[in-house]
């Protein structure tokens, strides 16, 4: 590789976004320039990922300071973060986490020489009160969820950060993320991976959420696509910095359902909502994201159709080989 790739740090490297995030960036910039954190270790074979590895609680500040400063981290993707449900079960860790650890990072950066930073924010930065169809780039944020609560406060976190210290930071409000390599962990929306392995797996899902709950949601490659292209754009021209708003597809569970039996007929949902229905029912249903499509020319590939005959292409052939 030249001398010019950046030295790239992502937290949350084990995660359902960083394992594919970590193979992208390693293919382009060479994994030896890519080191991965994570407070648990990658779930992936070890030996089949060939970028460098350390265990790192993002809580630590000292820990975060000494690992970007001695591996010469310019640019950091800062993915760790407790989700939406799993917040609820131990909100003060969810804070500890996204609060503490988003400060850590921005200030190792801000230190660093400086390194850019990609920090995730969250349909979850909405709240009841916010408009559901269409969700406005600018608008009212009042989330119910402590997820919800430090999304909000990391934009503008963030925000002070571009602002007071000329930090390059960069964001995107994520709707729920659809993949098959790392299953998601703690969020709402995690039923729309979930259907699809049990789809695959036993033609049989039970759904804890309602049939008529819509969100947006979001196919892995247009999330990585929204995160190099965010990256890539010049930093000068954006008026937004980490609370973009980007939308793909909104659905029901019915409605995804109904898609997958295009593929597989016999499938049955039974739908059993429990403590994440009130969660689903305070975001927004669909997503204004024209601030991202004009700002640095964000635009989807994948929609309902073509992101579910993908998952089920790819989970099925798991499954004739005896992968699932
Ligand atoms: N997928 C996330 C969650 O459900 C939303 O950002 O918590």
């Amino acid at each position: 590789m030249s001398q010019s790739s950046p030295r790239i740090l992502i937290t949350g490297a084990s995660g359902q976004i960083g394992t594919e995030l970590l193979k992208l960036l390693g293919l382009r910039y060479g994994p030896e320039n890519v080191l991965a954190a994570d407070i648990q270790p990658l779930l992936q074979d070890p030996n089949a990922v060939e970028s460098p590895f350390e265990i790192l609680d993002v809580t630590d500040a000292g820990r975060v300071e000494d690992l970007v400063r001695r591996r010469g981290v310019d640019t950091v993707y800062h993915l760790a973060a407790v989700l939406s449900a799993s917040g609820e079960k131990d909100p003060l860790k969810a804070w500890n986490v996204n609060i503490q650890g988003t400060v850590n990072i921005l200030e190792a950066a801000r230190k660093a020489g400086p390194a850019r930073v990609f920090i995730p924010s969250s349909i979850a930065a909405f709240g009841p009160e916010t408009p559901r169809l269409r969700t406005p780039q600018e608008t009212v944020l009042r989330p119910t969820t402590i997820y919800g609560v430090t999304k909000v406060a990391g934009e503008l976190l963030a925000e002070y950060y571009v602002g007071r210290f000329g930090l390059d930071v960069r964001g995107c409000r994520f709707p729920g993320i659809i993949s098959h390599e790392t299953p998601p962990g703690g969020g709402t929306t995690d039923y729309a991976v979930a259907i699809f392995y049990e789809a695959v797996r036993t033609g049989r899902y039970v759904c804890f959420l309602r049939e008529d709950s819509r969100l947006p949601m979001m196919y892995m490659p247009d999330c990585l696509k929204s995160i190099t292209d965010l990256m890539a754009a010049d930093f000068s021209r954006l008026r937004h910095h980490a609370d973009f708003n980007i939308a793909a597809m909104s659905f029901t569970p019915a409605e995804l359902a109904a898609e997958i039996r295009k593929h597989i007929p016999g499938f049955t949902v039974e739908y059993k909502p429990d403590f994440r229905q009130a969660i689903a029912d305070s975001w927004p249903e669909s997503i204004d994201d024209s601030a991202a499509r004009e700002e640095w020319g964000w635009r989807p590939d994948y929609d309902l159709g073509a992101m579910t005959a993908d998952m089920i292409g790819v989970l099925s052939r798991r499954r004739a080989e005896g992968r699932l």
